[in-house]
């Protein structure tokens, strides 16, 4: 949800601040803009990509400035709303992420005050503000503005006259990288990586003065040290490397990131599962993540009720902030790739406050979310680029799997053959992705189709969740999933021979009712593609096309099942000609509530 970006050093900013902004585009990508101060803030912005923004630049010399690449809350994507925004004077610029709460408060008290405001932002009450306040020293502008402001912010402000960038942070992240002779702020450790790779992250309430040779933080009590944090990671890793987008690069990394996610948790040798966690005594469980995190909850549910025989819940972060649950010694776990997602930390917020042991299960090292519940389990995807979460998925999952062997309550010999059948996965996801070609094709067959249908049962029917998320928001194909047995209680009225169904033909109990279920919508004239096992002799009887899966045990379908639907789904996006990475209206991680 947008990114900032900011610069100062002895080198001219604007190229460093582009190449940074380019790489915080998944944050968001409807606008973008860049201020430098050279004897005069300059600033650029237009709606569009960076790319474009770029090519209509002048070469602006100065060696500080700040950027921003919007996704829009407040107003639509349009000049006027891009960032940075400036004050009346022109002598304060600032980018900023989140949302300020009381704008429209502010807002009207500055235009009673004679400011003029030239955007329907929330953001632009920021410059104002500061202006409002600025008696020469800009630290203490900022710090009074910001008593005034409610909601999540974080923000860089560039002032003419000054050589430092005042930073501030409430609830949206923000990471300062630390260089020699120059220093660096960005949204996420991406944007830093092509110049250093030592951070700092800030904490909510956090204010800073950033100057080419030192970095000063402030919190309420005064100033602060915060730990500088050499991140493990380079640029390359989150490179293309040689695929035509990250999607696919990463749907082709995943069995790299099931043997990492397992060679972190899993003896080589024996059959032991070592999370790192502080034991926590609870009745039961509580899963809270949103969008593709919610559908690996989902899966987790079935795995930890089958091996752990623990009661779990699963719900929508967003739904549980609003909702009077009753919470008595339950243990809640957020799933968040990013670790930034607001609904999720403020439903981890509000669990802690309940009295409840936290647990983030995420991929991002240092995010809000490891910083506020009270443990961490990492997934080790490296960073995911694409919009759509496809390997962070996958490891999730062999997070939930390891949770659920950790807790297990079942006979040895049970759990060591899990565990044997666990260390499989990566080679049998390789067996999915070595048959491409085959599913390619029905990726391009459903591209003509503007509805499909996913269907699936039992632990199956969150995949199938996923299934239609990948495909509607890559291809913006409109796409229902359903638990098989629940279509003909409303849904088949929409089952037409143009309506496609994605029917998953799992080899375990749920197989006999799927057939029963796959024959009725046949009877509707529905084309049917079936995801079914490679030993599956009877399928091909009731279905129109079959994509084979490898064998596994049946708790394990998920993992190999979820791979074959992110490849339907990216081909069908691809043969549409759409933007795969960085699909319309969307980005990569969701800072607003
Ligand atoms: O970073 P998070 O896992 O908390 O993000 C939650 C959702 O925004 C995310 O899973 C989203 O649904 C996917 N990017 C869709 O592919």
């Amino acid at each position: 949800m947008c990114g900032i970006v900011g610069y100062i050093g002895g080198r001219d900013a604007q190229p460093i601040l582009l190449q940074s902004l380019r790489r915080l585009e998944y944050r968001g990508y409807d606008s973008c803009g860049i201020a430098v101060l050279a004897s005069t803030i300059k600033v650029h912005k237009d709606v569009g990509r960076v790319e474009q923004l770029e090519k209509a630049l002048p070469k602006n010399k100065g060696k500080l400035g700040i950027g921003h690449t919007r996704w829009a809350t407040h107003g639509k994507p349009s000049k006027s709303n891009a960032h940075p925004h400036i004050d009346c004077s022109g002598k304060i610029a600032v980018v900023h992420n989140g949302v300020i709460d009381n704008f429209q408060q502010l807002r009207d008290k500055l235009t009673q005050e004679g400011h003029r405001f030239r955007s329907d932002t929330d953001s632009e009450v920021m410059p104002h503000l500061i202006e409002s306040y600025y008696q020469g020293d800009l630290e203490q502008a900022v710090r009074r503005a910001l008593v005034d402001v409610h909601g999540s912010y974080s923000l860089i402000v560039l002032a003419a006259n000054h050589k430092e960038l005042l930073v501030a942070r409430n609830e949206s992240p923000l990471v300062v990288g630390v260089g020699d002779g120059e220093n660096f702020v960005a949204s996420d450790v991406p944007a830093l990586l092509d110049y250093t790779d030592r951070v700092i992250y800030l904490e909510d309430g956090d204010v800073g003065v950033i100057t080419d040779d030192e970095i000063r933080l402030f919190n309420q009590a005064g100033e602060v040290r915060r730990e500088t944090n050499v991140i493990p990671w380079t640029m390359e890793d989150a490179q293309k490397g040689g695929y035509d987008h990250f999607m696919l690069k990463e749907i082709h990394e995943q069995p790299r990131v099931i043997r990492d996610t397992l060679g972190g948790y899993l003896s080589a040798i024996e059959p032991e599962v070592d999370l790192g966690l502080e034991s926590t005594e609870f009745e039961d469980i509580l899963l809270l993540a949103c969008g593709t995190s919610y559908h690996a909850g989902l899966v987790g549910r079935y795995l930890l009720e089958k091996v752990a025989r623990i009661p779990v819940r699963v719900e929508i972060a967003s739904e549980f902030n609003h909702s009077n649950a009753v919470l008595g010694e339950t243990w809640v776990i957020g799933i968040t790739q990013s670790g930034e997602t607001a609904d999720l930390l403020g439903a981890i917020k509000k669990a802690k406050q309940m009295g409840c042991k936290t647990l983030a299960i995420t991929n991002c090292v240092g995010s809000s979310a490891t910083r506020i519940a009270d443990q961490t389990f990492y997934i080790r995807a490296q960073p995911e680029i694409g919009v759509a979460a496809t390997k962070s998925f996958i490891a999730q999952l062999i997070a939930l799997y390891l949770l659920a062997l950790s807790q297990a309550k079942m006979d040895i010999r049970s759990r060591e053959g899990l565990i044997r059948e666990l260390r499989l996965l990566p080679d049998k996801v390789q067996l999915i992705l070595d048959g491409e070609d085959g599913i390619s094709k029905y990726g391009k067959y459903l591209s003509t189709y503007d509805n499909a249908f996913f269907v699936a049962r039992g632990i199956n029917f969150p995949v199938a969740l996923e299934g239609a998320l990948k495909l509607k928001e890559i291809s913006y194909i409109h796409a229902e999933a359903y638990p098989a047995g629940e279509l003909k209680h409303g849904p088949f009225a929409l089952l037409t021979p143009d309506t496609p169904v994605i029917a998953i033909a799992a080899g375990d109990d749920t197989y006999e009712a799927m057939l029963t279920n796959i024959k009725e919508i046949k009877a509707r004239e529905s084309p049917v593609i079936a995801l079914a096992d490679e030993a599956d002799e009877d399928i091909d009887k009731f279905v129109d096309y079959v994509i084979r899966v490898p064998s596994v045990a049946p708790i394990f379908s998920p993992v190999i099942n979820s791979v074959v639907l992110q490849l339907l789904a990216y081909y069908a996006a691809k043969e549409r000609g759409c933007s795969i990475d960085m699909p319309r209206n969307l980005a990569k991680s969701v800072t607003v509530k």
